[in-house]
This record gives structure tokens, C-alpha cells and sequence, in this order.
């Protein structure tokens, strides 16, 4: 019998009930329980439940989208869109073993899963998400390792009419397997909890992610300057050295934002202490690299020192904030400080205490907080993490054993820090993370752990970029220049290349290894790496306007090319390419020695970001790239705006070029901003739409301000491409303030 409950249906038949449950049209969520009470989402969801879109048919649920057909013998369920195509089928259920298989149907491509080894398309393939502390990344030809930093337990299938996303919300280890284990069959197991997914409705792939967003979260618009060049090492071991460094960027003329300091600036590996011998004056150095453009990111391992005497030891123990054994004791394991315990993140009053105890730090002027080593890792065990059996508390004073709440450790650190810093600080926080779940996008952008100084490393990142931003989140990068082992200067021109084109852009080593600051192989690399770090600061308001959309919507900054050309089927198996928005085309070369390569431009007229040569798409090309060549193009259509040169972002006022790509009609919105403070909440933003029209006889530009409660600089429109005798129309929407920008048209 299929009955009606608040927010959707239930089922009942032998003593299991599947539930039945609407969080949006697009979004259903199936339950398999044995009493009928819906249990406690993880903290991954944020959407609500919502009164049903839908009418019940006999054994068919019916919303104006899909429908979806009950076997009220076995409780496998089928979906169809409204033209009566399948969409998913049940295969088998096993409550008992938290497993479900699904019919392997049309899906020509899996993607998602957050940060995987591997090319993009996981279709017969398997893999594992249990967050762990990797050293060394698999080439992207050799996916040996399954468990990564992330567990992201979000997948979409995907065929050019077709697609949708299964969302698991277990945060169990998890097991993803797609027509590997058996042919047709996808299966998701999880080792402890219950059966609980989200079915997510699309018609495309770009539908899919946002409706994943929406389920999820989104991040919060970031600082616009932590969008510039990030420099890390470690370790700065000291003032001098980290002043050395800042100075030089300055000298080199290196644009750069960033500074960080690892491990090494803490007292005996205390987190929340400075060693004042290397870092005296710490708050007056602060100072000193603001006035010089500066921010500063700290590191903060979970991992406490246990050490009497220590404040955060004491206060930790004297409150029970430990995480605990399976008898009762606080856990003790080896991090870098020795022996360590670690806070129990899953109780908010922790999480307060763990997000205070950043006041001294912000206090002394440091401007963010790197949160490494939080899968959480562990020395001591063979596992690498805490033991399965360790013991959590809940805000309810429930016992939740380790083997659950292992893959949120990291995102309920992630609030903490985020929380902490929001109260503190002013401005927008800057939290960074290695290990995160789904949903941590909304406190954290993300790394990709340590991966090597070699050029496989530099390939596999882009599918590893492409799946994260699929899985919701677009504030992410890898270490330019490669983390293990010695980097050199070719590697470091054609990653620093790729990293222009990361949201995260940050230069990171190991240490004991050889220096890879731009400055480390010599005149040619500097030439090239200083060339590239200032087409990065050229395209920040590019990308703090991707940002901005990518905040409200969760649409990633980098693309897979099938994310706008889901009917090209070329484009299912591309790991080497991505779209750094939606016409932006970013052909990295990732082979020593290499001066040229393939590239695939999807349908439509296309302009070489260089040459500014016009090439009709729909076929592949090879192009020449020297060391200093990256190759990238722009779809005509392309409204583009482009920075001038600067050292730092606020450094100047700063004046905008609006390059207009013709040979297409297009439209862009720019959103202008503080770039640092939160008044944009309150509408204290402004946003200039331009549309382009092109005819036979000319081109007409229509720049409307849509809001002006921000200052709009005054920019020059360039025209790129423009063919012989078109006449170019400005027309502009004036508003209130509107005239205190000047519109220029340069040919
Ligand atoms: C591991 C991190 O992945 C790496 O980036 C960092 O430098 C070291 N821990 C030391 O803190």
C-alpha cells in the first residue's frame, strides 16, 4: 500500500518501509527504514523538505517532470521523464548490507565523486571514499588508489538527452562501483547506517550540479584578493625568510597576494602558539606585509599536543573535548607534535571553543587559516586515522562510534574555523582544507593534498578539478610546481600555467626539497611564471565574477567541456582540457619537452586568445606552444572583462578592458563589489549587464547598470575580430552616478 505522509509516500512490505520524500521538484529522496520515522540527514543537507509536487497513479508517483514506478512487492523503483524515456532502474536492494544496485542503462559517462585518482569518466571503474591522508598522488593512467582526501559520495550519469545525480547521504565508508564488478550494474554499498539517497532531476548536466547545490550548499563569495598568486613552503621557518620572500615577489615584480606559513611557526607544533624566537615581532610583521599587500594564511592541524601546562590541552581537558576510546579514554595518537589528541568536532559547544581559539592569531593580523592533516591523520596506526572504534558525542549526548563520523571530521573542523573566523574578523574568512565532505564548499576551499614534482601529477590534476567542481565545488587548486620531490623550471612554467586557471592558486613544496618560488630555474622561467601570475591578476574580476554566480548557484569555475556540449559525445572522455567558465577553452601542455598539441574545439567559431586567428570548431587542431604558450581560446560571443596590471588586488583603482569577441551575439553580467567585506549582503553591490548584437551592417553594445550602490570603474570596450565595414553602436542605460564612469571604444 502506498500512503500519503506529510511530504511524500510511503511503502510498506516485509517489514521495510521505503520512504518517499520531495525537497524540491528536481530533488527526491528514497529512505529504506524499519520503523516509519524518517532518521537524521548528515550534516551534508541543507535543503528542506517540501510539499509534494506530485499525484499518486495506482503504483506511479507523477510530477510534472518524472514519474516514478513503485514495485510494491520488492520496493525497486523505476523513474521515466514525462516522454516515457528510463531514466534509473532498481536492480537489486539489500537493507541488511546498505546496498543498492541500479541498472547500468544508457549512461555513457560517470562523473562527480569529488576528488578521485583517475581519468574524468568513471564509468567502469570503482572506488572507495574514506578520507585519507595520501602521500603521492597515482598517475592519472593508473587509479590504484581508491581512498582519497575527500569523500564525496555524489555521483551524476550522463548521456547527451539524458542525465541525472545520485546523492548517498552516508557518511559510513562508502563503495562506488559502475558496471566494473558486474556488467550493467551500478552498485553503492555503505559499511554502516541505512539506505538513503537523493534521486536529482535535470535535463542537463549544468541542472544536475545546481540542484546538487541546492541539496548541498554553495560557498560563500570569497575575498577577491585570495583569488591572487598564493606562495607557500614548508617552511618560511622564520621572519627573515618569509620577509625575504615577500620582498623578492615585490622586486621580481611577481604579483602575488598570499603568504602562508606551515608547520614550523608554532611552538614545538602547538597549534594557536608562535614561536616568538622565529617569529618575533609577529604582529608588527603583519603589519608590515599588509602595508606591502600581504595577507597571511596560518596552518591549524587538528591534532592537540598532550602536554599539561599547554592552555588548549588543558581547557580541551578539562571540558572532555577529546574524542575518546572504545573504553572511555581520551585517544592519544602521534601527529607532528607528538603525542596528540583530537577535539570532538561534532559538538557545536567544541566547535565554539575550537573556533574562538583562533582570536589571538587574528588578534596579531593573521588573515587566514589553512586546516591540514584533518581526515583526521594519525602516525600511530596502521589506518593512518583513529581507530574505527573511537568515540564521538553528540549535541544530544548520543555515542556515535568514529567509523560514522570519520569523513565529517574534517568539514565540522572546517565550521568551526569558519564559524570562529566570521565573529572575529570583518572580513570574509579564508579557511583551506585537504579532507572535506559534501557540503564543506560551504566553509572551505580545498587542495589537493600532496601530490608530486612530476609531470603525471600535473596531468591527473585536471580531471581531479573537473569532478570536484561536478560535486559542487569550485574553490579548488593543487600545489603549482608539485609537492613531493624536487620541482624544475619547465615543470614549474607549464604548471604555474595551468594554476592561472585554478580558483586556487598557490605554489606549495615539501620540505628538504629545492626552492620553486618563479624566481628558483633561471631568467627564462621567471619571464614565463611572471608573464602567466599576471594574466591570472588580468582575469580577476573574470573570476571573481565566476565566483559570485558559482556562490549563488554552485556552478564550477572550471568545466568539463561536456558541461555546455552535452551533445558533443567527443567531449565524455576529455581530461585534458577544461572551460575556465563557460567559453573560456584552457589547453594545458603537461608533457616535457612538448612545443605542440591536440586540441579539441568543440561547434562554433572560436578566436586564439594570442593571434586572435578565428577557427571554426567542431574538429581537433593541433597547436604549436612553446614554453611560453598556453594554449586558450575564446568562443566569439565573449564579453570579457580584463584588468590592468598590479602587484596585488586593491592596490590600485583600477580600470577595466571589455574585450567583445564578435561573431556571435552575447550578454554578460558584471558584478562589481568591496571584494572583502560582507556589505554586499545588504545590497551594497553594483551590476552593469552588456548585451552585444550583432547584424550584417554593425554592432551594437548596450550597457544597461542594473544596480549602482558599488562603484563601477570606468572601462574601454575593445572589439576584437570586428570585420570590415561594421559600424559599432554604444548605447548606454544611464541611472542615478551612472555618468561618473567613463565608457571608451578602442578598435
Ligand atoms: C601535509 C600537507 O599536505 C602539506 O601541504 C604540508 O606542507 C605538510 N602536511 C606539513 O604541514
Amino acid at each position: 500500500m502506498i500512503t500519503k505522509t506529510t511530504y511524500g509516500y510511503s511503502i510498506y512490505n516485509k517489514n521495510i518501509f521505503l520512504n518517499i520524500v520531495f525537497y524540491d521538484d528536481y530533488i527526491v529522496r528514497f529512505v529504506y527504514t524499519k520503523d516509519d520515522k524518517l532518521p537524521e540527514s548528515t550534516p551534508a543537507i541543507i535543503a528542506k523538505q517540501q510539499k509534494i509536487p506530485a499525484e499518486l497513479d495506482g503504483n506511479a508517483i507523477k510530477t510534472d517532470l518524472f514519474k516514478i514506478l513503485i514495485n510494491e512487492e520488492d520496493l525497486k523503483i523505476s523513474i521515466y521523464d514525462i516522454n516515457n524515456n528510463l531514466i534509473n532502474k532498481d536492480k537489486g536492494i539489500n537493507i541488511d548490507e546498505i546496498e543498492i544496485e541500479k541498472e547500468l542503462l544508457w549512461e555513457k559517462g560517470f562523473y562527480g565523486l569529488g576528488e578521485k585518482y583517475g581519468w574524468i569518466n568513471k564509468k567502469g571503474t570503482d572506488t572507495v571514499n574514506w578520507c585519507s591522508d595520501v602521500l603521492g598522488h597515482s598517475p592519472v593512467h593508473s587509479a590504484v588508489v581508491k581512498e582519497y582526501h575527500t569523500a564525496i559520495p555524489f555521483y551524476i550519469g550522463l548521456d547527451s538527452d539524458k542525465t541525472y545525480g545520485i546523492y548517498y547521504d552516508n557518511s559510513f565508508k562508502t563503495y562506488f562501483d559502475f558496471g566494473k564488478y558486474k556488467e550493467n550494474v551500478v552498485r553503492v554499498k555503505a559499511d554502516g547506517g541505512i539506505l538513503d539517497y537523493y534521486f536529482i532531476y535535470g535535463e542537463k548536466v549544468s541542472d544536475i550540479v545546481k540542484n546538487y547545490s541546492l541539496l548541498t550548499g554553495t560557498m560563500p563569495l570569497p575575498r577577491k584578493d585570495f583569488l591572487g598568486y598564493q606562495q607557500c613552503r614548508w617552511s618560511y621557518e622564520n621572519r627573515k625568510e618569509l620577509m625575504e620572500v615577500a620582498t623578492r615577489m615585490r622586486d621580481e615584480n611577481i604579483p602575488c597576494d598570499i603568504l602562508y606559513l606551515d608547520i614550523d611557526y608554532m611552538k614545538d607544533y602547538k597549534v594557536f602558539t608562535v614561536d616568538s624566537e622565529k617569529f618575533d615581532e609577529f604582529k608588527e610583521m603583519n603589519m608590515k606585509l599588509k602595508e606591502m599587500g600581504f595577507k597571511l594564511v596560518v596552518i591549524i592541524d587538528p591534532g592537540v599536543k598532550q602536554e599539561g601546562g599547554y592552555t588548549v590541552y588543558d581547557e580541551g581537558t578539562k571540558n572532555d573535548y577529546f574524542v575518546k576510546d572504545a573504553l572511555g579514554k581520551v585517544y592519544v595518537g602521534e601527529v607532528w607534535p607528538g603525542d596528540s589528541v583530537f577535539p570532538d568536532f561534532l559538538r557545536s559547544e567544541i566547535r565554539e571553543w575550537w573556533g574562538n581559539l583562533h582570536k589571538g592569531l587574528i588578534d596579531d593580523g593573521v588573515d587566514g587559516i589553512w586546516n591540514d592533516m584533518n581526515e583526521p591523520a594519525n602516525f600511530t596506526t596502521d589506518t593512518k586515522t583513529l581507530p574505527e572504534d573511537c568515540i564521538h558525542l553528540n549535541d544530544k549526548g548520543e555515542k556515535k562510534t568514529h567509523d560514522e563520523i570519520h569523513n565529517l571530521y574534517a568539514m565540522l573542523e572546517a565550521q568551526a574555523t569558519y564559524d570562529g573566523l566570521r565573529k572575529l574578523q570583518k572580513t570574509r574568512p579564508f579557511v583551506l582544507t585537504r579532507s572535506a565532505f559534501s557540503g564543506t564548499q560551504r566553509y572551505a576551499a580545498l587542495w589537493t593534498g600532496d601530490n608530486t614534482s612530476i609531470w603525471e601529477h600535473l596531468e591527473s590534476s585536471m580531471p581531479m578539478f573537473m569532478n570536484l567542481g561536478l560535486s559542487g565545488y569550485s574553490f579548488i587548486g593543487g600545489d603549482v610546481g608539485g609537492f613531493l620531490g624536487d620541482s624544475n623550471g619547465e615543470l614549474l612554467a607549464r604548471w604555474t600555467q595551468l594554476g592561472v586557471f585554478t580558483p586556487l592558486f598557490r605554489n606549495h613544496s615539501v620540505k628538504d626539497s629545492i626552492d620553486q618560488e618563479p624566481w628558483c630555474f633561471g631568467e627564462e622561467v621567471l619571464y614565463n611564471t611572471r608573464k602567466y601570475i599576471n594574466l591570472r591578476y588580468k582575469l580577476i574580476t573574470y573570476l571573481y565574477n565566476l565566483m559570485r554566480e558559482s556562490s549563488l548557484t554552485g556552478q564550477p569555475v572550471m568545466r568539463p567541456l561536456f558541461y555546455h556540449y552535452q551533445n558533443d559525445e567527443k567531449t565524455y572522455d576529455i581530461n585534458n582540457q577544461f572551460l575556465f567558465g563557460e567559453n573560456i577553452m584552457v589547453c594545458p601542455i603537461t608533457r616535457p619537452g612538448y612545443n605542440n598539441r591536440l586540441i579539441y574545439l568543440p561547434e562554433g567559431l572560436w578566436y586564439d586568445y594570442w593571434t586572435q586567428e578565428r577557427i571554426d570548431g567542431g574538429r581537433y587542431i593541433i597547436r604549436e606552444a612553446d614554453i611560453n604558450t598556453l594554449p586558450i581560446y575564446i568562443k566569439a560571443g565573449t564579453i570579457l572583462p580584463m584588468d590592468e596590471a598590479m602587484d596585488y588586488i586593491g592596490q590600485k583603482e583600477g580600470k577595466l578592458e571589455i574585450n567583445i569577441y564578435t561573431g556571435n551575439d552575447g550578454q554578460y553580467k558584471l558584478y562589481l563589489d568591496d571584494g572583502i567585506s560582507f556589505n554586499y549582503e545588504n545590497g551594497i553591490y553594483s551590476e552593469v549587464e552588456i548585451k552585444v548584437e550583432e547584424s550584417d551592417e554593425d554592432i551594437k553594445i548596450q550597457t544597461t547598470v542594473l544596480k549602482n550602490e558599488y562603484q563601477i570603474p570606468s572601462f574601454d570596450i575593445n572589439i576584437i575580430g570586428l570585420e570590415d565595414g561594421k559600424k559599432v553602436l554604444l548605447d548606454r542605460k544611464e541611472i542615478s552616478k551612472y555618468d561618473d564612469s567613463e565608457f571608451k571604444i578602442r578598435f
